[in-house]
């Protein structure tokens, strides 16, 4: 006999199943089959995250008829919920008021799934889950009773545990200090955030529908702030500035050498870079229109030194070899300990270091690229003063760092600069005349088109930054204006005036005008070391792995983002591949932070891929000189560029030991 006082239902896209009891809600049916959707108000009709839809029709598949009439009415609380906030989506109702009268086939739609994914390029391999750390709890908490003395925590506590299912959650002193006047503000009714099912990090008055978290990427240069919407994954807001730490040293070494000449200094340059946080979270609240107490959690993501600093940890040992860290598991410290002003209890958590010089910021990388997944050989390298180079894939993974200098950043070039308007970043040098033309950031035209001068005249040419210092030079290489040995053909200074001698060498005139840019062979010399550094860092890491050419090929970070990976190649930055296979991955360190700041698993999975890395210390690599001096010649001295030769004409390989021609150096 059918008991008609039992009605089945099916949610999908989950294909979870079952029979319940007539006037049970669609909320309590899905909590009861585990489908996956989300509610913060507790059934309460307030927050609307429970919307479902009810599909009409005849489901031979589940034998079942399903009709928007086998749920109960439309009802006063989803009238109220629509007058206030305006209407849902057609054929949606809140499940929590939705009760079954007859059978249901019911859809959970992607924003009402507490497990949401977000479409990024990580999606290539896997996408994302969005599963924060902390979740929202609506709760309506029993007032005081004299005849029933119990305290504000315990009560609090009590309708967590009945109305959430939540055990015995703990808070800490400057939660429970703000307590009281909460949940009388609130009128006893509050937004729990609770991390982890365990902590309670921030209690609001009132029902709040939105929590948000912040990701650091801290720099040596430059420190960026994302807020992001914790149910969402969106970013709100993002705000950078210079490391203030600059005023004790350009480079992370005169830091942590000022660390070491200074008794105490270790604390000025926390404090600094604390400060710099703190205040970065108040533009990016401030930008987003959040209140920092809705922040409640944070990641960071840093080199070694960076991070040690951020935590409060000496660098000292990172100073010099045998480059021991205090810390490279993934830590969590309160944020009211490292300066942040946030919800009361608030985390941070700070990504893994991989070794002493290959940081938390490489493990962002590296969550973010998830070479780990792949079946490809992938090179990364992230390029800054040092570069942090992984190389690997799912059958294991290696990485290495390099000290490539700040030539890659502008740093060290007679005419370099930071990408900022006015900086040339794109430059072609005529192959007969050897005449050049090029970009500057700010505009699109090229310098030889009508109106740059115009536009040139408003931003001004100031210098050269990053990506166009690697196109000159390249466009110098394949003009035959510098040899594969980096230097000057100083017979050409007869053919053209561009080339000028200078003292006992050459150099190349770039720009004309006011100022005049000249590309020194002390630059070239720049340039040839920094990429022999990263060069032979990636070689040494594909031989001990035992393998042949990249299958892909990733430039992460402010300068692998622009340059063009072409002459990137041309150059001899990176070994041959093919060409297809090598991308600009932008900012991965930054993302890296913000995927753990969304996704908890992601901080357990990273944790363990970072102990998996084979760590190589390239200072102590007996090959690491040869490959070095190798590497400095364009492309490389010995090694083969097959694949780039068949996408750009290379000049003609000298014999090894030519005459050489007017050369001066
Ligand atoms: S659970 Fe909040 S409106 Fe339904």
């Amino acid at each position: 006999m059918i008991d008609l006082t039992r009605h089945r239902i099916v949610f999908t896209p989950s294909g979870k199943r079952g029979e319940f009891e007539d006037g049970v809600s669609v909320l309590e049916a899905a909590r009861k089959l585990g489908v996956d959707l989300d509610s913060v108000c507790g059934g309460r009709g307030i927050c609307s995250r429970c919307q479902v839809e009810v599909i009409e029709g005849e489901f031979a598949k589940h034998a079942i008829y399903s009709s928007r009439d086998h749920a109960t009415p439309w009802n006063a609380v989803e009238q109220r919920y629509v007058d206030k906030r305006g209407p849902l989506k057609p054929g949606r109702r809140l499940g929590c008021q939705a009760r079954l009268c007859g059978d249901l086939v019911v859809d959970v739609p992607p924003e009402s799934q507490v497990h949401r994914q977000v479409v990024r390029k990580r999606a290539e391999t896997h996408p994302i889950d969005i599963d924060p750390v902390v979740r929202l709890h609506y709760v309506e908490v029993a007032e005081p009773d004299m005849h029933d003395p119990s305290s504000d925590f315990r009560r609090l506590r009590d309708a967590l545990a009945a109305q959430w299912a939540l055990g015995e959650v703990r808070a800490g002193l400057p939660v429970l200090g703000r307590l009281q006047k909460t949940l009388r503000a609130g009128e006893w009714k509050v937004t729990v955030v609770v991390r982890q099912g365990q902590e309670i990090v921030a209690i609001y008055p009132g029902f709040v529908e939105r929590a948000y978290g912040v990701a650091f990427d801290i720099g040596s240069t430059t420190i960026a702030a994302h807020l992001c919407d914790l149910e969402s994954g969106e970013v709100l807001a993002s705000q950078g500035l210079m490391n203030p730490q600059i005023r004790f040293g350009e480079d992370l070494m005169s830091r942590v050498s000022y660390v070491m000449m200074n008794p105490g200094g270790e604390k000025e340059l926390t404090a600094a870079v604390r400060e710099a946080a703190d205040s970065l979270v108040g533009a990016a609240a401030a930008e987003a229109g959040v209140a920092r107490e809705r922040i409640v959690e944070v990641t960071v993501a840093g080199n070694p030194i960076m991070h040690h600093l951020f935590l409060g940890l000496d660098p000292t040992e990172l100073g010099g070899a045998p480059f021991a860290l205090t810390l490279d598991a993934g830590y969590e410290a309160r944020a009211s300990e490292l300066g942040l002003n946030i919800a009361p209890g608030a985390y941070v958590y700070a990504l893994p270091c991989i070794a002493g010089h290959v940081g938390a910021d490489a493990a962002g990388v590296a969550l973010a690229e998830a070479p780990y997944l792949r079946d490809e050989l992938t090179l990364i390298a992230d390029v800054g003063t040092n570069a942090e180079i992984l190389f690997g894939n799912k059958d294991g993974m290696l990485a290495c760092s390099s000290p490539t200098g700040p030539a890659f950043e502008g740093a060290q070039i007679s005419c370099g600069q930071r990408a900022a308007p006015g900086a040339i970043e794109r430059v072609r040098i005529d192959r007969e005349t050897l005449e050049p033309r090029f970009k500057v950031i700010g505009s699109d035209l090229w310098s030889d088109e009508p109106g740059f001068a115009e536009a040139a005249a408003s931003l001004g040419v100031t210098g050269v930054c990053g990506s166009g210092i690697i196109e000159a030079i390249a466009e110098m290489f394949l003009s035959g204006i510098i040899g594969q040995d980096g230097l000057f053909d100083g017979a050409l200074a007869e053919k053209s005036k561009r080339i000028e001698a200078v003292g006992r060498s050459f150099a190349y005139v770039l720009n004309e005008g006011e100022p005049r840019l000249l590309i020194y062979q002390t630059d070239v010399r720049a340039i040839q070391l920094a990429k022999a550094a990263l060069y032979a860092g990636a070689k040494l890491l594909i031989e001990k792995r035992g393998a042949g050419a990249p299958q892909r090929v990733t430039l992460v970070g402010a300068f692998g983002s622009h340059i063009d990976t072409t002459y990137a190649m041309a150059l001899g930055l990176i070994p041959d591949c093919d060409l297809r296979a090598v991308v600009n991955g932008g900012n991965s360190a930054g993302l890296g932070a913000r995927i753990a700041l969304l996704n908890l698993a992601a901080r357990a999975e990273i944790d363990e891929v970072v102990r998996r890395i084979e760590k190589i210390e390239t200072a102590i690599e007996p090959n690491f000189q040869a490959e070095f001096v190798a590497a400095m010649a364009f492309p490389h001295a010995s090694d083969s560029f097959d694949h780039l030769a068949t996408a750009i004409k290379l000049p003609p390989r000298k014999a090894a030991e030519g005459p050489r021609r007017r050369r001066r150096n």
